[in-house]
């Protein structure tokens, strides 16, 4: 059986990659694994930046927003030769296996080093929501609950001085977020890469949100990378009744303490990780769907497409 893995994070963080971090580290303990921390992602397993975990080293962190481990982004990973160099890395310390905490770039780099021997399991850890082998992803409650409290304060001025506030948010390309959040704030409009961005349509229901229904403020949630959100923001005050105010809420997403379902859910996927590897399973990602832990193997994983989100845009589209 597996006696020593290491666990890493990767990519852009996410709360509750802390409490991952904890679990994988007290269930393999308390299984009679060792468990050694990999810092700053594959940067740190390519130059050796790696430590013992014990018990009380990750005692007092559930609670706690980012990633003790850090995390970095490394393209070169892609690189066998770089691959290599993190393999000795390991096999010079006993490093047989790993849990893998990322997005699905993380996931690429766990099958690529699988391919070379070291068994590894992802975790999917991003407030995206954007890994369609899961129906949630660490990170993402918590990301969400942080856009529902901003943008309820964003309604109140906005009220007050007859505004539209438009509203960035995050989500690399995958419109949950962005959804999520109109219905549970009450947004007037939500756009995605699903609903896409139609202008001159957003400025004709803003003008009969204003004219018709009398409304004394709109919320337009946008996701990022979909249009200049301070650029439409100025078309709102120059062709409706609203005065536009852009926000872009940016990385602010990204941070707070993880939401007890986030602290739930990555300590029941940082359990399933162990055991995976327990068995000498390497090559898989753990999910949750309909409320059960499962593992899919990432080269599935990465290929399962996305979901259709019709309903939830339907339901949204009947609330307004
Ligand atoms: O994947 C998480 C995420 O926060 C995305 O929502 C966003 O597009 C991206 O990372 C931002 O990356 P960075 O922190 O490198 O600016």
């Amino acid at each position: 059986m597996v006696k020593r893995i290491g666990v890493l994070t990767s990519g852009g963080d996410a709360p509750g990659m802390n409490a991952a971090i904890r679990a994988v580290t007290r269930v393999a303990l308390n299984s009679g694994i060792e468990v050694y921390g990999v810092y700053d992602g594959y940067k740190g397993m390519v130059e050796g930046y790696i430590e013992p975990l014990t018990k009380s080293g990750v005692g007092d962190i559930i609670d706690r927003g980012g990633t003790i481990l850090g995390s970095a982004r490394l393209p070169e990973f892609k690189d066998e030769s770089v691959r290599a160099k993190a393999v000795e890395q390991l096999k010079k310390r006993g490093i047989e296996a790993i849990v893998v905490i990322g997005g699905d770039g993380s996931y690429r780099g766990a099958q690529a080093l699988t391919d070379m021997g070291i068994n590894c399991i992802g975790l999917p850890g991003t407030i995206d929501n954007d890994i369609t082998s899961t129906d949630f992803t660490i990170g993402f409650d918590t990301a969400l609950r942080t856009i529902v409290d901003a943008v309820d304060k964003l309604r109140d001025t906005s009220s007050s001085h007859h505004r539209c506030s438009v509203v960035e948010v995050m989500g690399n390309r995958c419109g949950d977020l962005a959804i999520w959040a109109g219905i549970a704030c009450g947004a007037e409009i939500v756009c995605t890469s699903e609903t896409g961005f139609e202008e001159s349509e957003i400025l004709e229901r803003l003008r009969d949100l204003d004219v018709i229904r009398k409304k004394r403020h709109a919320i337009v949630i946008i996701s990022e990378k979909m249009t200049d959100v301070h650029q439409f923001a100025r078309k709102v005050s120059l062709n409706t009744g609203f005065s536009g105010r852009a926000t872009v809420l940016g990385h602010v997403q990204r941070g707070g303490s993880p939401t007890p379902s986030d602290r739930v859910l990555a300590s029941r996927m940082g359990e399933k990780a162990v055991d995976l590897l327990m068995q000498g399973i390497g090559g898989q990602c753990v999910g949750i769907k309909n409320n059960r832990i499962i593992s899919t193997p990432i080269e599935e994983a990465l290929n399962i497409p996305r979901a259709s989100r019709k309903q939830l845009q339907n339901l949204f589209d009947r609330l307004v």
